[in-house]
């Protein structure tokens, strides 16, 4: 049972963020720069906790905690106490013990980071919990589509693949409609289920790819996420003919369209090989602000946002 307030500094989910909250962490961004680090967190131990892979978020994590002068140590599910059969919260306090000051944390389970804030007297950050949110994924890819639009009202955002599985696009959704852009998804029936319902407003669907890339000012593209899949049945050879990004889809959309996508990539898969590497894509610039963008996250759970 959760007993208190989640801890003073926690990000859990862009869900209960307001605009403002939201705009201050990506100014905040603005002013870092992994290549001039600063000793804003010198002495300071950043547990990093992954019960789940991990590429970019993990290492933007840890880059970023050492930019500011932080330490790091990386705690992973498979080696740890935790296949022991360790609960979540035994975890947590051992970590606090160790002289943890924040957790970053990515979960399978929904809900987990805010167990664990809810229980700690340090800052919790989620790093992806189940299906629920990965926040920072989508600070960073408001910063990242900032960087060339001028704002993000009224916006045209494509968001096509598996909706229905993915943090991210949770995320996505929750901070994309309190900017008032126009969110439309799309993809197979099994990988939209009610997800549309869950948002306020500004949320369509649409039922053919060409349909939500005509005219969009960003296309974001999701991973088919096998692992989380449990039972839903689709042809992958169908889903490639239909939902596929391709250079032809992506013409549809604005000249200076942006592409996105969380990573890991499925070349092939969700999209070509050309168009992973065509001038319109932001995947590599995503990648690389999620540095600025974590050290900011990291600064303020912290207290050192100045
Ligand atoms: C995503 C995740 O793990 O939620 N990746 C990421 O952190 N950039 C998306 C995915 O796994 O498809």
């Amino acid at each position: 049972m959760i007993t208190t307030e989640p801890a003073r500094g926690s990000l859990l989910a862009i869900e209960p963020m307001d605009a403002r909250q939201i705009s201050r962490l990506l100014q905040l961004a603005r002013r870092m720069n992994p290549d001039r680090p600063r000793p804003l967190l010198r002495g300071k131990r950043v547990l990093l906790l992954f019960y789940e892979p991990s590429t970019r978020t993990r290492s933007s994590f840890e880059i970023a905690a050492k930019s500011l002068g932080a330490m790091t140590t990386l705690v992973l599910s498979s080696g740890s106490s935790i296949e022991k059969g360790e609960s979540l919260l035994d975890t947590g306090y051992t970590l606090r013990a160790v002289g943890a000051d924040v957790i970053v944390i990515r979960h399978p389970q929904a809900g987990a980071p805010l167990l664990m804030a809810s229980h700690l007297d340090i800052p919790v950050i989620n790093a992806g919990d189940g299906m629920h949110e990965h926040p920072t994924q989508a600070l960073l890819d408001a910063y990242t589509i900032l960087r060339h639009k001028k704002t993000l009202k009224g916006l045209r955002i494509a968001i096509i693949g598996d909706i229905y599985h993915s943090r991210v696009a949770r995320s996505w959704m929750h901070l994309l409609s309190k900017f008032q852009a126009q969110i439309t998804l799309c993809g197979p029936p099994e990988f939209l289920p009610d997800v549309a319902s869950e948002f306020v407003s500004g949320v369509h669907i649409t039922r053919t790819i060409e349909d939500a890339i005509r005219a969009a000012d960003v296309v974001m593209v999701l991973r088919v996420q096998k692992e989380r899949l449990a039972g839903v049945k689709i042809s992958l050879q169908d889903y490639i003919s239909r939902y596929q990004l391709t250079l032809a889809r992506l013409k549809l959309a604005r000249r200076d369209a942006l592409l996105m996508h969380p990573g890991p990539i499925i070349r092939g898969l969700e999209l070509t090989w050309e168009v992973a590497d065509c001038p319109q894509s932001a995947i590599v610039e995503e990648v690389k602000n999620g540095v600025p963008l974590r050290m900011a996250v990291l600064a303020a759970a912290l207290g050192k946002a100045n």
